[in-house]
């Protein structure tokens, strides 16, 4: 038995942001009435979670009624499809029961569909939970289905005031439920402050959900039977908008296109393109209802999670990477060129080059004999290095000399195929097995050999990849048996046509369950494993990148997105990607800069790393076969462009850990889309081509070849540009922006205070330099902000209270700086000056602590007053004034 309980939450506001986990195959299907209407009432979603069957399985199991003329009278946009899983001709359609009329639009509504009323589950009674209340559901007749569920359990829980979970599960038997560690919120929410109502159609089943406040419906499940057999499971809704983003990763706009559209969450190792499963899978949406409001549902199968890690400081400096430093000395001469080219990196990284026949957790003695010490290099430095560990283990290195497969078989860690043999299938380093990380013992094997590595060559983070986890033969060396799991009677459209493709058979083995139930789930296993053998040798907050992501990973983990191709195509499907992940709870990720797949050109570099400098999670890396991408081969005016646009970054990154910290402690995004800040502007609620930081910085990067000026929409309000404080008082207007190839457009939102400070070519020497401030005055005059700071890198330092926290306040023309929370972090640093935008007239003099101050200057046609030569201990409280 294999299908699993499903479980909704419906996030009001989107505060509650638990990150769940979901492993099925999952697709859906969304559609809107006369393809292009907005009519709110005719929208819907069509969720199937659909596990598959054996098509030869599907045949009639039970004598449905024909349905009357009446009955089938719905609308096109209304249909819901009743051949979701097969193609139906016009008898098997009404074998089914259900109404038949073909339609000549392709995408478009179902052929099949089912009437009115078709028959589904019965609600039994409710009795109280402890958590909540629990009803039975029965069907007297079974659907069209093999192996149908008749009877279910349902228990709906409100667990906060803006957010109820449900679960649907088969009472009567064991079935594959994911376990993940974290906290379920247990507390029952309280009745008067709930936002919201649900209501229950007793025969057939299904619920709608309803917010209080102004009646709307959230979910509608009435409009199409539930389904429940052991591989397939099916549910359905109307939406309450067109406005629905999320369900990753596909390479799409922020709002999705609902004109009969299909997404299949299966992890796959496939490079970003349109109509296609890629590395990770989010199914979670959600939806903005045109008022302001909003609300997000999330598809799962288990318990609920903690908020996204506390990342490393230094992780939000430069990275560098490609696949091609085929020496120590080749990626010594990289560091050294960014060096001499006086050019900021954090993260020096390497690919595979470093390993010995390219198999994990050894180095290749001839070409990186000495990494040890180009590590200690680098450390010294102040800077930090991060190498590749694919997953994939060697299996044909003679026994006795690769340890980690022979110890790892000894150990029995590696998955099995049915017949309870290692699976071998095929990677770089050729035929490999591959780690179980849902077997214990495979993590502690795990722990070993990256302990033992790291005692030789002390990484600072490591690059989870292929970890879909992707295989270049189709399920095994051997092929795959043929069984229900391999073949199934629904296959969704998967990259390939079986889910085995390019990944291990389905019918392989794991301690938990079969990789059918398991697939999706193999990136976050092993993040989880790898993030927790990284905590236990360094006692540091641990940096790990993945590829293949799964709702939870951003607990453990940053991720990138893969093999993007350089060109402008790409580089603005990258923000889309960016704050989809925001969306699912994993702030720390960015694109390869520049691009991974064929040759970048000058230009489209500048760009990309000028966009790059926003990304959460900045890396360039590049592809062998290509054309070199390091910021220093490319021109003086290339250069200069690139060098300030980290340079930018690194001044903010302050303020970007800041955001971080929210992202940690109360699941804020971090990159943030323009319809968080703004849902009642219509024009903010599609925008994919400018994105925010957190709520202060507003971000509109250049995205195609040749323009050196861009339309740019700021929201309504003054915003003022960061480069030299230009206020713009906007309506909500679109505004022609000049944006030569040095510049970057990035507008301060009035009313917000950026700490900032003085950039350095790495984190370890910035985080000493004078902090400023960068002041947004409001038209009232006044601005709010504040910061993080610890020191960077220990494990738990909010949970341990191990931090400090400084708030900002700035009303009528006077600044005050004051530490809420110390703990000796920010000893010794001080604030070297402030600027502060918007000051209607030129300040007679400017005190800072009672004293006046020298160094200021003041610029009437931009009303920026910029104060400088100041020494204000950080762990002070202090005050500056501007007298007018
Ligand atoms: C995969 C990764 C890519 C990496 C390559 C070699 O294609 O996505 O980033 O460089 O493998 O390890």
């Amino acid at each position: 038995m294999t299908s699993n309980s499903v479980s909704l939450f419906f996030l009001f506001f989107l505060l509650c942001f638990y990150v769940h986990l979901f492993h099925n195959e999952v697709t859906l299907v969304k559609s809107v009435r006369g393809g292009k209407s907005t009519n709110l009432a005719q929208e819907r979603l069509f969720v199937n979670v659909i596990k598959p069957q054996n098509s030869s399985q599907v045949k009639r199991v039970v004598e449905f009624p024909l349905p009357s003329v009446h009955e089938c009278i719905v609308s096109p946009g209304s249909r819901f499809d009743c051949g979701r899983d097969r193609l139906l001709s016009r008898a098997e359609c009404e074998d089914r029961g259900c109404c038949f009329s073909p339609l000549p639009l392709s995408p478009g509504p179902p052929w099949c569909f089912y009437p009115h009323m078709y028959p589904g589950y019965r609600l039994g009674p409710f009795s109280p939970t402890e958590r909540g209340q629990a009803a039975t559901l029965t069907r007297e007749t079974p659907s069209y289905l093999p192996k149908d569920v008749s009877t279910l359990s349902l228990e709906v829980m409100e667990l906060n005031a803006d957010c109820l979970h449900l679960t649907v599960k088969d009472p009567s038997s064991q079935r594959y439920e994911v376990q993940i560690p974290g906290v379920v919120p247990q507390s029952k929410a309280d009745a008067a402050e709930v936002l919201y109502t649900i209501q229950y159609q007793h025969n057939p089943f299904g619920f709608i959900v309803q917010r209080k406040s102004n009646r709307r419906v959230i979910m509608d499940t009435t409009v199409a039977p539930l389904l429940f057999a052991d591989q397939y499971l099916q549910l359905s809704t109307m939406l309450a908008s067109t406005l629905v983003s999320g369900l990753g990763e596909h390479y799409t706009t922020l709002i999705l296109d609902l004109n009969w559209t299909s997404l299949t969450f299966w992890n796959r190792d496939m490079a970003p393109h349109a109509d296609v499963n890629l590395y990770g899978s989010h199914p979670f949406y959600i939806v903005q209802e045109e008022d302001g409001f909003a609300h997000g549902v999330f598809l799962l199968n288990s318990n609920a999670i903690g908020y996204p890690m506390m990342p490393p400081y230094w992780s939000l400096g430069f990275h560098l990477c490609r696949w091609g430093y085929t020496t120590t000395n080749a990626t010594r001469r990289v560091v050294q060129h960014m060096h001499e080219a006086n050019i900021p990196l954090d993260v020096q990284w390497n690919d595979l080059d470093y390993a010995s026949e390219r198999r994990v957790f050894t180095f290749d003695p001839l070409r990186f004999g000495d990494l040890p010490e180009m590590v200690e290099e680098f450390h010294k430095r102040g800077m930090k290095y991060i190498l590749i560990l694919d997953p994939g283990i060697s299996s044909t290195s003679p026994p006795g000399t690769y340890p980690p497969f022979d110890d790892g078989l000894r150990r029995d860690v590696f998955i099995k195929n049915a017949t309870g043999h290692v699976l071998i299938g095929k990677v770089w380093p050729g035929p490999t097995a591959f780690p179980d990380f849902t077997n214990p013992e495979t993590r502690v094997w795990w722990d070993d050999f990256i302990k033992n590595f790291h005692s030789k060559v002390p990484v600072d983070g490591l690059w989870i990849d292929m970890n879909e986890p992707a295989s270049f033969v189709q399920g095994s060396v051997d092929g795959c048996p043929d069984s229900d799991l391999e073949n199934p009677p629904y296959t969704p459209r998967v990259v390939g046509r079986q889910l085995n493709s390019g990944t291990l058979c389905m019918s392989a083995q794991q301690k938990l369950s079969t990789h059918y139930n398991l697939h999706n789930l193999y990136g976050l296993t092993e993040a989880y494993a790898t993030h927790r053998a990284l905590m236990n040798i360094q006692q540091t907050r641990p940096f790990v990148l993945s590829r293949s992501s799964f709702p939870g990973i951003g607990q453990f983990s940053a991720v990138w997105t893969g093999d993007v191709r350089s060109d402008w195509e790409q580089l603005r499907y990258s923000i889309l990607a960016v704050l989809q992940f925001s969306l699912f709870g994993v702030p720390l990720v960015g694109a390869d800069v520049c691009g991974f797949g064929g040759n970048t050109t000058e230009e489209l570099c500048v760009r990309w790393m000028q966009l790059g400098a926003f990304y959460p999670f900045m890396r360039n890396h590049n592809d062998k076969p290509n054309a070199p991408q390091e910021p220093y081969v490319f021109g003086q005016k290339a250069q200069a462009a690139m060098r300030s646009a980290l340079n930018l970054r690194y001044s903010l990154l302050p303020f970007l850990y800041t955001l971080f910290h929210h992202a940690h402690t109360s699941a804020d995004t971090v990159a943030r889309p323009l319809f968080m800040e703004f849902p009642t502007d219509p024009n903010c609620w599609t925008i994919d081509h400018q994105f925010l930081w957190g709520s202060s910085l507003l971000i509109s990067p250049v995205l195609d070849e040749g323009v050196v000026e861009l339309v740019a929409y700021l929201p309504p309000g003054t915003w003022y540009s960061l480069q030299n404080g230009q206020p713009f008082y906007s309506n909500g207007q679109y505004l022609l922006l000049p944006a030569p190839l040095d510049t970057i457009n990035v507008h301060v939102r009035e009313g917000h205070i950026v700490p900032r400070q003085e950039p350095a070519l790495t984190t370890t020497a910035s985080r000493l330099n004078p902090f400023f401030l960068t002041v947004a005055l409001s038209a009232g005059g006044w601005a709010w902000g504040d910061m993080f700071w610890d020191d960077g890198d220990s494990l738990d330092s909010f949970e341990m209270q191990k931090y400090c926290y400084v708030v900002f306040i700035v009303g009528q023309s006077q600044m005050i700086s004051e530490p809420i929370k110390l703990n000796g972090a920010l000893d010794g640093l001080v604030l070297g000056g402030l600027q502060v935008f918007g000051v209607l007239s030129a300040p007679r003099y400017v005190i800072a602590n009672g004293e006046k101050v020298q160094d200021y200057t003041y610029h009437t046609d931009t009303m920026v007053l910029t104060v400088t030569g100041l020494t204000l201990p950080m762990s002070e409280v202090f005050t500056v004034q501007w007298i007018l």
